[in-house]
């Protein structure tokens, strides 16, 4: 009797401290481990408005900096779907801003452009990141890309087409010049459907993996793409993955496995199919297919550019249709690959986290302009792209709607300024079926 008293006011004590323990220790302890750091670079706060405003007339001129701020466009409307859908406008060829002379000065170039004005929280300073983009051409476009994703700890590379006017590559090289964690190379022409695209991105793996910062996580992507993510969002989504790689793969169809029937021949501007039939794959794995773009764990880039099967791999896909769309699906099922699954991850069943893409066969049905398939975005697919829940969305273009652009970056620049850490809702995450598999333990989630 006295000791089941014992126990049972025992029982009551530890649950106290249980209950103590999770509503008031943790939050205390996980609020310190996210210190805030604001990185208003030294010089922000420093230079005088007419120096910045000196530097704006002569290295801006009436270039066009912003389509949004030029016809007083309210993204914050557009985006709540308050104010009907606005035209589209594109970005005026006739006033672009010049990359070259913009950056002349680098520190008012990065001020004027908001690099430095980012939030940085320490959860995203210990989890950096590392992007690899590839374009063929507006390097103006790029440019803005890169101010969206920018932070001072990540790593950025691009990657020019050798088939690209040369002062494309020159323009980005003067962009580039004025940061110490960004790259660009030009030496591969990246043909279309063609191994050259993997080429592109292994060099650009090489790139992130020779630089001193210890990413954790490589997003590959296209110069026309725009994140719907901030980057703390995004090392939120990656830390869910627990060094899983988020590629979308499933077992190679029948139109899949003709694509490596025949060998074609990479020329400078296509791939040509040839009459010769290529010896069937000896490597003992079978071929997947999935997305060309992916969010891969660092790990798996190791593998992906040192093993002896993926070298195997690519010397196999070499010549074949669309490699781009098989290497990297292929590999992340493979016997040893780092954080490998052969877990089915398609866009139709919305499992694939790293696109937003809307194919023509798609509901809902493109909000903007569709070319070769693929949805163009125009801003009447705000409301739509800011619930979406994936890292990027695949395509933009400013040659046809810059106003979505803007929007998206206002959008994000926005959330980034609030750095709100605790507004993270995992919930459908962990529904992903690469993800869940992980989580269904986790104590954190039922609190
Ligand atoms: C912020 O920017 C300054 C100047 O570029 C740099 O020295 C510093 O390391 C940055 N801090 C963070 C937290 O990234
Ligand atoms: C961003 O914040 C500014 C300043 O608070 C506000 O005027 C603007 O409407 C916001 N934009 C979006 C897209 O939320
Ligand atoms: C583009 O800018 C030029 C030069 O300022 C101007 O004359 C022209 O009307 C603009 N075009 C459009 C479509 O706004
Ligand atoms: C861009 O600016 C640079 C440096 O001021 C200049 O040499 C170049 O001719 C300009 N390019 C164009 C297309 O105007
Ligand atoms: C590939 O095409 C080029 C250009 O047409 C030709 O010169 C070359 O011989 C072809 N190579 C093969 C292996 O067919
Ligand atoms: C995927 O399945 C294949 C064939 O059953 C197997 O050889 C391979 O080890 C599996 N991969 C992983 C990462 O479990
Ligand atoms: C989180 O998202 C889930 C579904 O995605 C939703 O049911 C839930 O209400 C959300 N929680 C919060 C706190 O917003």
């Amino acid at each position: 009797m006295f000791k089941n008293k014992t126990f049972g006011s025992l029982l009551i004590l530890v649950s106290v401290y249980v209950v103590a323990f999770y509503y008031k220790v943790l939050p205390e302890l996980w609020k310190k481990s996210l210190r805030l750091t604001k990185n208003n670079s030294v010089l922000n706060n420093d230079i005088p408005y007419d120096v910045i405003d000196a530097y704006y007339q002569s290295n801006y001129g009436s270039c066009q900096h912003s389509v949004v701020t030029e016809n007083k466009i309210n993204c914050k409307k557009l985006i709540e779907n308050e104010t009907p859908v606005t035209q589209v406008i594109p970005v005026n060829v006739s006033r672009i801003c010049n990359l070259t002379k913009i950056t002349e000065n680098c520190q008012l170039f990065r001020h004027i452009n908001g690099y430095d004005d980012k939030v940085i929280t320490q959860l995203e300073e210990d989890f950096p990141l590392a992007f690899g983009i590839r374009l063929y051409n507006s390097p103006e476009q790029v440019e803005q890309l890169l101010r969206i994703i920018y932070r001072p700890h990540n790593f950025y590379c691009i990657h020019v087409d050798t088939g690209s006017d040369k002062s494309i590559f020159n323009s980005l090289k003067a962009v580039a010049r004025c940061f110490e964690n960004v790259v660009v190379l030009s030496k591969i022409r990246t043909v279309y459907s063609s191994i050259r695209l993997v080429e592109a991105d292994l060099l650009c793996m090489k790139e992130a993996l020779k630089s001193s910062v210890q990413w954790k996580y490589f997003l590959n992507m296209a110069g026309e793409e725009v994140p719907l993510k901030t980057n703390l969002e995004m090392v939120q989504i990656c830390q869910l993955l627990q060094e899983r790689s988020d590629i979308e793969s499933k077992p190679a169809n029948a139109l899949a496995r003709d694509r490596i029937k025949w060998a074609f021949n990479v020329t400078e501007f296509k791939m040509i199919k040839t009459s010769v039939l290529k010896k069937p794959f000896t490597g003992n794995f079978l071929l997947r297919k999935g997305s060309a773009y992916g969010t891969f764990a660092r790990k798996f880039v190791q593998f992906v550019l040192n093993n002896d099967k993926a070298n195997k791999l690519f010397e196999f896909l070499k010549d074949t249709y669309a490699p781009e769309e098989a290497f990297f699906n292929t590999l992340n099922t493979v016997n040893g690959a780092p954080g490998g699954n052969n877990i089915t991850i398609t866009h139709s069943k919305r499992d694939f986290l790293s696109r937003t893409v809307l194919w023509s066969w798609d509901r809902p049905k493109c909000p903007g302009v569709l070319r070769r398939y693929v949805c163009v975005f125009n801003n009447k697919a705000l409301p739509w792209l800011v619930k979406q829940p994936e890292l990027i969305a695949n395509k933009m273009d400013g040659d046809y709607d810059q106003v979505v652009i803007d929007c998206m970056e206002e959008y994000l620049r926005n959330k980034t300024l609030q750095a709100d850490i605790t507004g993270f809702n995992k919930t459908r995450y962990l529904q992903y079926p690469h993800i869940k598999d992980l989580h269904n333990r986790n104590l954190w989630d039922k609190i």
